[in-house]
Parts: structure tokens; sequence; C-alpha cells
């Protein structure tokens, strides 16, 4: 069974850009021992340059990013979930972006977190679209340890054996079609007649609710079950939707586009929508393309 190293050379994956997603393979290693260890549960006391509340893990999480890439002279440039803005951290000409802990709500309930990562060569993230991206990642924090990690020649998971290893477990993941709905912002139904038709169709054609209340998971089930729709949309309370373009779904777009699925905000391909400042929101379908297609033919 291939390593996450041995891979990356499989694919020819230049040295710079291998020994960039390697610094980023350590990072969730040491996040998932933290998560175990389970000894940062409890609010920091503080909240992020959105106003949302953070706990001490998304601060450690986001420690042990930044601390790893501080390490690694290729990386110039970072974006952060839990910073206020993008940082130049040296002279490298690649550029990360990333959610070091999404759904961290969840982590007091023990249910499945994640982190997002998307890698650029850039002097700035702001004017970037995901279609730029080189490579970008997932990690599941769950049951077991987990990545989904597309460096654009298809989408593959690894998972973290007994011996702190990742392991090649799946690959070639396709995303085709089939009955699996994980709706978010349910709230929108109460504004947005066109959601509640969309809703009473997934329900009416049976279709099998997958939500957990994390995107990561939430679309790594996709991802691996080959099936379904996540979706985010916006309403007036919250006229761009909840999700952050460059931390969250243009990682998430371009994983699924390389599992053969489709990712939209409704109107325009996620990966097209250039990011006009860090903490960007954007609505986001994300699955399969018949699924994405029927969102924006509803919602668009
Ligand atoms: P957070 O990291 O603040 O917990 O947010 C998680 C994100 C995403 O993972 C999930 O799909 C979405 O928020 C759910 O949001 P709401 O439950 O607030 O609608």
């Amino acid at each position: 069974m291939q390593n996450f190293s041995e891979y990356l050379r499989s694919k020819e994956v230049s040295d710079d850009l291998m020994s960039v997603l390697e610094t980023l393979e350590e990072s969730v290693k040491q996040i998932s021992c933290s998560i175990i260890g389970g000894h940062c549960c409890k609010n920091a006391g503080s909240v992020n340059s959105s106003g949302e509340e953070q706990i001490a893990l998304d601060l450690q999480s986001d420690e042990i990013i930044t601390n790893e890439i501080s390490k690694n002279s290729y990386i110039g440039l970072i974006a952060s979930e839990e910073k206020p803005g993008e940082e130049r951290v040296g002279r490298g000409e690649f550029a990360v972006c990333y959610d070091p802990l999404d759904g961290s709500s969840l982590v007091d309930v023990n249910l499945a977190v994640g982190s997002i990562f998307g890698i650029y060569k850039a002097e700035s993230f702001i004017g970037v679209r995901g279609d730029d991206q080189l490579a970008s990642m997932i990690a599941v924090y769950g049951p077991r340890t987990t990545i989904l990690l597309t460096v654009k020649s298809g989408v593959v998971e690894f998972s973290l054996n007994k011996d702190g290893e990742f392991e090649l477990v799946r690959d070639d993941l396709k995303v085709e079609s089939g009955k699996m709905f994980a709706p978010g912002n349910l709230r929108a139904c109460a504004f947005r007649e066109d959601y509640k038709k969309l809703l009473a169709f997934w329900c009416e054609n049976q279709y099998t609710l997958r939500y957990s209340g994390g995107m990561v998971p939430d679309v790594n089930q996709i991802i691996l079950k080959g099936k379904g729709v996540f979706s985010y949309p916006a309403y007036e309370e919250t006229p761009e939707g909840k999700l952050r373009l460059l931390f969250e779904c243009a990682p998430m777009a371009l994983l699924m586009e390389e599992a053969g699925g489709k990712a939209s905000d409704g109107r325009v391909r996620i990966l097209e929508k250039e990011v006009s400042y860090v903490h960007e929101r954007t609505p986001v379908f994300l699955g399969s393309k018949e699924e994405v297609e029927r969102c924006d033919e509803y919602l668009g």
C-alpha cells in the first residue's frame, strides 16, 4: 500500500509541492492527536474575525498548521479562517489557505470534524480563482483520521494507520448519480419558496438524508459514497450564505470536480469565482452533476 509521499512521487508531483503537501500531512497528524487527546474542547473565550466563538481546539489547530508551515521555506503566504487577513510568512512561491478545524461546534458532542486546505502559487489570495489551485485536501477526524487529496489528477483517500502513517486506501474516487442529500441552512426555507420546493423534491423522491452539520464529513461522504448533494444556500439574513469561498468552498469544489461532480453557487461554477476578500462567503451546492444542476435550476 502506498503512503502519502509514495503516492505523490507516483504522480510525479514536483519536489516543492510535495514538500508543501507533506507539511500539511504532518499538521493533520498533530491535529488528530490533539482531538483524540480531547483536552481542548472548552471555549477559548474569544471570537474569530467573523465574530464566531472559537474553542481552544480551533486555536490549537491553527497554531499547529502555522507552526508547521513556518518550517517550510517553499510557503510564502498563508490565510487561515482563524486569522483576520492573509499573512506573508516567507519568500516561498506557495500560498496555502486553510480552515484549521471546520465544524468545531461539533467537537464537544464527539461528531466528526475536519480541516480544509487549498494550495496555490500566488502573491496574494485577492484575485485568485479556485481553478488556480494546484492541489486541495480535506482531513476528517472521525473514528479514523482520513485525507481526501487531489493534485488535479483524480481524488484519492488516505487513512492514518496504527503506525502513524497515512496509507492510500481508495483511489480514483468518482461521484455519479444517486439519491442522497445533505441540506444545509434549512432556515432559508422560511423565506425561500424555491428551497422549500427543492426540499420537497428530495423528500417526495425518497432521497436518503445524510447531514452531520459539518461540511467536511458531509462532502467527504458524498465523494466516498459516489453520490448525493450538499447544499448551503443564502437568504436575506445571510445574503452570501455562511461558508467561505477561499477556505471552504474552493478546495471542496476542486475535489468534487476532480471526482467528476460539480460545484456551483447556483449560477456560477465555484472554481471560476474570483476571491475579492479573504473571508468572502458564497452560497454553495456540491455533488453529482445531475444534483448540482437541479440546485441551479431550482435556486439559480
Ligand atoms: P463551524 O466551523 O463554525 O462549526 O461551521 C461549520 C460549517 C460547516 O461545516 C457546516 O456545514 C455549516 O457550518 C453548518 O452551519 P449551520 O449549522 O450554522 O447552518
